[in-house]
């Protein structure tokens, strides 16, 4: 009983909560955060996970076929550029399975009063305010100045501001259901810490087809998270799989959030956590990967303030989808950045980073040479 209840903590904290000493061997190594999950071994574990979880599910798919048919959207994923030098310049760019533009895009933005000055400010003064009107922002609490800025962006979900699991499930509820209802074609989570860059995102997600099951986004653990399915009658069964670390963003089709729908809208999608006890990304991972049997698509492109920003180099920026930035121990963890603000002025660099994406912002210096 103590030992699982002390694998069920860790668990929990492993997913949005914590991941502390990751970070910290992250910052104190200086190593390749960005292929923390190594492909290899990975690969190999949610092919394992994965058929299991498909002969579960009673997919037609059996056996070899099944195996094969997974190992190859494996090699695929693994194949496809991600941002990196590998690729071909310019002309290397996939050709776009779906022609979208951002207003094809729902992008939710989760926050909580106490964050509205220190941390929702910079959003809505930099990235927010060139996509006004694909963002949502879903906070716990009434503020007038914000309604005055978004209106109706502005969702007061009226979940508890408890930074609790089931306050964080909330959140995530009211936020799948808002989407639904805009008959957006993709849905997109990111927290009040991450920059979007949303062109890059909407390049990104026009390589797939919305009514495809997409989920997309970036693990924070090197393995399938382990958890525990209550079943009811006192019944439990282990679980596993992956899921897209919420701190840095992910997105969903609306082909696979409509599947989801029986487990996450109304109130299921509070009950779905309960059952398994985990916070909301983990959540999500569980409905996508071990209900529906859809696999995570990963990204390298999404970043959490949980992996050393100092790797993304400025070269590097203009194609990542999302960035953030952390404290940990005192010391500030954020991208290297020469730009048109001292990190002073712009500690999280996020001004910066947008005057190199839009230098046209009235705010930004004019020309600078960096
Ligand atoms: C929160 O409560 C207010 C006042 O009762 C209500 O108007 C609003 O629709 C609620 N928000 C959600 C997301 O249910
Ligand atoms: C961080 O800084 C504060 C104030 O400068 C100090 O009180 C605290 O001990 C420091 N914490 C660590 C972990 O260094």
């Amino acid at each position: 009983m103590l030992k699982n209840n002390g694998k069920k903590a860790a668990v929990s904290a492993a997913c949005t909560l914590g991941l502390c000493l990751l970070l910290l061997a992250l910052v104190l190594q200086h190593e390749h955060p960005r292929a923390q999950v190594p492909e290899q071994v990975s690969q190999e574990d949610v092919t394992g996970a994965r058929s299991e979880e498909q002969a579960r599910a009673g997919s037609e798919k059996k056996g070899f076929s099944a195996y094969f048919s997974t190992l190859t959207r494996a090699r695929r994923e693994v194949a496809k550029p991600a941002g990196s030098s590998s690729a071909p310049p310019a002309s290397g760019d996939p050709p776009p399975a779906e022609d979208i533009s951002v207003d094809d895009v729902f992008i939710a933005v989760k926050t909580t009063k106490k964050f509205h000055q220190s941390r929702l400010k910079l959003l809505l003064d930099t990235w927010i305010s060139r996509n006004a009107q694909q963002t949502y922002v879903f906070t716990d609490g009434e503020d007038e100045e914000l309604k005055k800025k978004i209106g109706g962006h502005a969702v007061n979900t009226n979940c508890s501001a408890a930074h609790s699991r089931q306050a964080l499930s909330c959140k995530m509820a009211v936020e799948y259901d808002k989407f639904i209802e805009s008959g957006k074609k993709w849905f997109c989570h990111v927290d009040d810490d991450n920059y979007v860059n949303v062109r890059a995102l909407v390049k990104h997600l026009s390589q797939y087809q919305h009514t495809q099951d997409m989920y997309i986004g970036k693990p924070s653990l090197d393995r399938p998270i382990e958890a525990t399915e209550r079943l009811g009658d006192n019944k439990m069964k282990p679980v596993n799989f992956w899921f897209a670390t919420g701190g840095a963003g992910f997105c969903v089709s609306r082909g696979l959030a409509l599947k989801m729908s029986p487990w996450a809208s109304g109130g299921h999608f509070m009950n779905t956590a309960e059952k398994i006890r985990l916070p909301d990304d983990c959540t999500i991972g569980y409905i996508v990967e071990s209900v529906l049997g859809v696999r995570l698509t990963r990204s390298n492109l999404f970043h959490s303030h949980l992996e050393n920003l100092q790797q993304v180099t400025r070269s590097e920026i203009p194609k990542q989808i999302t960035l953030s930035y952390g404290m940990f121990e005192n010391k500030s963890n954020i991208i290297s950045l020469k730009g048109a603000f001292s990190v002073e002025d712009d500690p999280s660099r996020f001004k910066s980073v947008h005057c190199l994406l839009y230098p046209d912002t009235p705010w930004c210096p004019p020309q600078v040479a960096f």
